[in-house]
C-alpha cells in the first residue's frame, strides 16, 4: 500500500472533507519538484544524460529534390557514432514547390559533447531540423483488475495523523479504523465485499446524521437523488437503524447502472480515485466518522458514500457523467487531473442543478452536510451555470461554504458539455470503455478504431431493425 509520507502542517478543523483538487495540487508540485523530465541541451530536447551520452528527438523533412540526402543522413548518423533508436516517416507538409516531401522522426542516442554539431550538420543536409519533446503519458489502469494498483492514499487527514481530527485522542476510535482499514487494504478486484459489524455507538452517529438529513432532502434534493434513496430504503435496507452493508449496495447499483462499490481505507489520491470512476467503480469507505461530531468529517466517511454518493449512483445519466470524468482523467497531466478534480468537487460533490424552475442539489458534499446543503439552496450563495472551461478554474472553498456554485440544467447537458471538455484534453490518443471486458480501449491505432466503428455499426443495424419494426407494426 502507497501512503503519502508527506506530515502537512493540520489545518485547523472546519469539518470539511478534503478535497481532490487540493491532493491534484499537492502531487503536481511534488513530482515537477522531484521529476527529473527532459532538459535542454543546446538545440535538442534531451532526456536520459547517461555515461556522456544522450537521447534525443529529431525531426527533419526531406524534399523530393534531394533523395541523396537520406543516405547522406545516415553517414552522418555513423560518422557520430549516432545509435539509432526508433524511426518513422510520413507524407510532408505539402508546399507550393513540392508535394512529395518526407517528414522523418528519429529516436536516438549521441555523444553528449557532439549533439550541438551533430544537429547542425543535420541542418545542413535536411530541412526544417527540430527536436521535441518526449510526451509522456502517466500510467493508468487498463482493466478492472488494475485497480488493485490505485491506492495512493492521502493520510494527513486521517485520525493517526491529523491532530484536529475528532478521533485523534480516542485510541478506540483509532484501533477500530485501523481494524476497518485493514480489511480494504487486503481487497483485491473481485473479491466478496467485505462486511463490517457496526457498534451500537456507530449505529447511533449513523442514526443521527441520517433522521437531520432526511428531514431537509424532499425540498432541498433533486429528483435523481429521492428517486434513488426512495429505492435504497425499500430494497437496500436503507433507514436509521442500520448501517448498510457495501456488498448488498455493491449489487443495488450494479443492477441499476452498472456501477460497483471497492472499500478504500481513506482519501484517495485524484489520479487513483478518478481512474476508478472510468470503470464505474466507486471507491468506498466504510469506516463512520467519531460519535463526538456526527455532523462533520474531515475527510470521506460511510455518512458521506452511502447517502450523498450512492443515490445519485442509481441514476443512469448521472452514473454515466461520472465515468466521463473518469475515462478523462486516465493518462491526463497532473494540470489536466487537477482542473478534473475542480470539475469534480463543483459538480459531483457540490452541483446543483434546475428542475421544474428551481435549484435543486445533486452534490454528495451537500446531501451529506445539513449546514451547508440550507445554505446551498438559500439566497446568499452566487450561483453560475455549469460551463467546464469556467468551473474547471474555480477556485474552491475547504474551510467554509462555497462561495459560488454551479447550476446544470440536466445531466444530459452536463454529459455532452463534458464529453466536449474531455475532447479537448491534450492526449495522444482516446479512449474508449468495454463494458464487456470491464476493461479500457486506448485507440491509438488506425485498426483499432476500425474495430470501433464495426461495433457501433453492428449498434446502428440494430437500432435501424429496432425502427423498421416499429414502424410496420
Ligand atoms: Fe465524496
Amino acid at each position: 500500500m502507497k501512503t503519502d509520507g508527506v506530515v502537512a502542517p493540520a489545518a485547523p478543523f472546519s469539518g470539511r472533507k478534503q478535497s481532490l483538487i487540493e491532493d491534484a495540487r499537492r502531487e503536481r508540485s511534488s513530482c515537477s519538484s522531484g521529476s527529473p523530465g527532459p532538459s535542454r541541451y543546446g538545440d535538442g530536447f534531451v532526456f536520459e544524460e547517461k555515461d556522456g551520452r544522450v537521447t534525443l528527438n529529431v525531426l527533419f523533412t526531406l524534399s523530393s529534390e534531394k533523395n541523396a540526402g537520406f543516405f547522406k543522413t545516415g553517414k552522418i548518423f555513423e560518422t557520430f557514432e549516432a545509435k539509432l533508436l526508433h524511426i518513422e516517416s510520413r507524407p510532408g507538409r505539402k508546399t507550393k514547390n513540392s508535394t512529395t516531401d518526407l517528414e522523418f522522426f528519429m529516436r536516438c542516442e549521441v555523444h553528449s559533447s557532439d549533439l550541438d554539431v551533430f544537429i547542425n550538420t543535420l541542418k545542413r543536409v535536411v530541412d526544417d531540423v527540430r527536436s521535441v519533446p518526449e510526451e509522456k503519458v502517466p500510467w493508468f489502469p487498463r482493466q478492472i483488475k488494475d485497480l488493485d494498483r490505485c491506492n495512493m492514499l492521502i493520510t494527513k487527514f486521517d485520525p493517526d495523523m491529523d491532530q484536529e481530527h475528532p478521533g485523534y485522542s480516542d485510541p478506540e476510535y483509532r484501533k477500530r479504523r485501523a481494524f476497518i482499514s485493514e480489511l480494504a487494504f487486503r481487497y483485491k478486484q473481485g473479491d466478496p465485499l467485505p462486511t463490517v459489524e457496526y457498534t451500537a455507538e456507530e449505529v447511533s452517529t449513523w442514526r443521527e446524521v441520517y433522521r437531520q438529513l432526511r428531514s431537509i432532502y424532499s425540498s432541498l434534493a433533486c429528483r435523481q437523488f429521492m428517486d434513488g434513496l426512495q429505492q435504497l430504503e425499500k430494497e437496500c435496507g436503507y433507514g436509521e437503524d442500520r448501517i448498510p452493508q457495501l456488498r448488498e449496495v455493491s449489487a443495488f447499483l450494479k443492477e441499476r447502472t452498472g456501477f460497483q462499490l471497492r472499500p478504500v481505507a481513506g482519501l484517495l489520491s485524484a489520479r487513483d480515485f478518478l481512474s476508478s470512476l472510468a470503470f464505474r467503480v466507486f471507491q468506498c469507505t466504510q469506516y463512520i466518522r467519531h460519535s463526538s461530531a456526527p455532523m462533520h468529517s474531515p475527510e470521506p466517511d460511510c455518512c458521506h458514500e452511502l447517502l450523498g454518493h450512492i443515490p445519485m449512483l442509481a441514476d443512469k445519466e448521472f452514473a454515466q457523467f461520472s465515468q466521463e470524468i473518469g475515462l478523462a482523467s486516465l493518462g491526463a497531466s497532473d494540470e489536466d487531473i487537477e482542473k478534473l478534480s475542480t470539475l469534480y468537487w463543483f459538480t459531483v460533490e457540490f452541483g446543483l442543478c434546475r428542475q421544474n424552475g428551481t435549484v435543486k442539489a445533486y452534490g454528495a458534499g451537500l446531501l451529506s452536510s445539513y449546514g451547508e446543503l440550507v445554505y446551498a439552496l438559500s439566497n446568499e450563495p452566487e450561483y453560475r451555470p455549469f460551463n467546464p472551461e469556467e468551473t474547471a478554474v474555480q477556485p474552491y472553498q475547504d474551510q467554509t461554504y462555497q462561495p459560488v456554485y454551479f447550476v446544470s440544467e440536466s445531466f444530459e447537458d452536463a454529459k455532452m458539455k463534458m464529453r466536449r471538455y474531455s475532447a479537448a484534453i491534450k492526449r495522444p490518443f482516446a479512449v474508449r470503455y468495454d463494458p464487456f471486458t470491464c476493461s479500457v480501449e486506448v485507440l491509438d491505432q488506425p485498426g483499432k478504431i476500425q474495430n470501433a466503428l464495426s461495433k457501433m455499426r453492428e449498434d446502428l443495424r440494430t437500432l435501424h431493425s429496432a425502427l423498421e419494426k416499429l414502424c410496420s407494426s
